[in-house]
């Protein structure tokens, strides 16, 4: 099962609904090959409890885009928790978004969302990647390690978290890896977080950055990659249907 999870960022207002429906309609038009992948819409905060109605038990989910770091409620202005996401039936998080990351989101806060998340027993996506600087310097995996043994624990219910592989240099830069590249990233890192959680589980990782439609082919063959976090594309419900039609052709 693939996963293609659109990421809105700051954008979306509420007759952007539109976008969602015409997705969920082809979704379930698309009999051939629906079943083999899941479609996931995260829109802003503001957006989330209608949405979650609307698309209740439907074919696309909603996703929230991130939580607060502490659990259930407190003294904390203009945040959101892991609780009072779930409680308005909202079942996946995005986490550690390299946006996030970039206003002060450190390793240390991460680990903290990413157990209320757990605790509150939503699916994470989980976000990670290098910059162009660690890539010069071909620090890709070691950066990707660290990022995922800093906040991850063996005993986490590893089944909740989807990593995302999101080099920070692609992301809205329309730059992607090359596909060898992409691929060798996947097949270490997979290798890697089976021994480093000592499972046989095989952790499910998406890639991200300047997916659309044009690029899509390129990721057709990576039998690894279970899927995509997709930014700008998933604005246009045109655009974000011809990467999942591409990707199936
Ligand atoms: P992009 O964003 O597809 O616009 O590059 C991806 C993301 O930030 O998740």
């Amino acid at each position: 099962m693939k996963y293609f999870i659109g990421n809105w960022k700051m954008f979306g207002i509420p007759r952007s609904i539109k976008i969602i429906d015409r997705i969920n309609n082809f979704s379930n038009r698309d009999k051939k090959n629906n079943k083999k992948y899941k479609a996931i819409i995260a829109p802003p905060h503001t957006l989330l409890q209608d949405f979650s109605r609307k698309f209740k038990n439907k074919k696309v989910s909603i996703c929230a885009q991130n939580c607060f770091e502490k659990d259930r409620f407190g003294a904390y202005t203009g945040s959101v928790s892991a609780f009072m996401i779930k409680k308005i039936g909202i079942n996946y998080v995005i986490i550690g978004h390299s946006e996030n990351r970039a206003y002060g989101e450190n390793d240390s806060i991460i680990k903290e969302k990413i157990f209320t998340a757990l605790k509150n027993n939503l699916n994470i996506i989980f976000c990670i990647g290098e910059d162009k600087n660690q890539k010069r310097k071909k620090l890709t995996l070691k950066v990707l390690k660290k990022q995922i043994t800093k906040v991850l624990k063996r005993n986490y219910n590893l089944k909740k978290i989807i990593i995302a592989y999101e080099p920070v240099w692609s992301i809205g830069t329309g730059k992607i890896p090359k596909p060898a590249e992409l691929q060798k990233i996947l097949i270490l890192l997979k290798k890697f977080l089976k021994s480093h959680f000592k499972t046989r589980y095989n952790f499910k990782i998406l890639y991200g950055g300047s997916v659309d439609s044009k690029n899509i082919d390129n990721f057709k063959l990576m039998k690894e990659l279970d899927g995509f976090l997709i930014g700008g594309a998933s604005k246009s419900s045109k655009k974000f249907i011809d990467i999942i039609k591409k990707f199936y052709k």
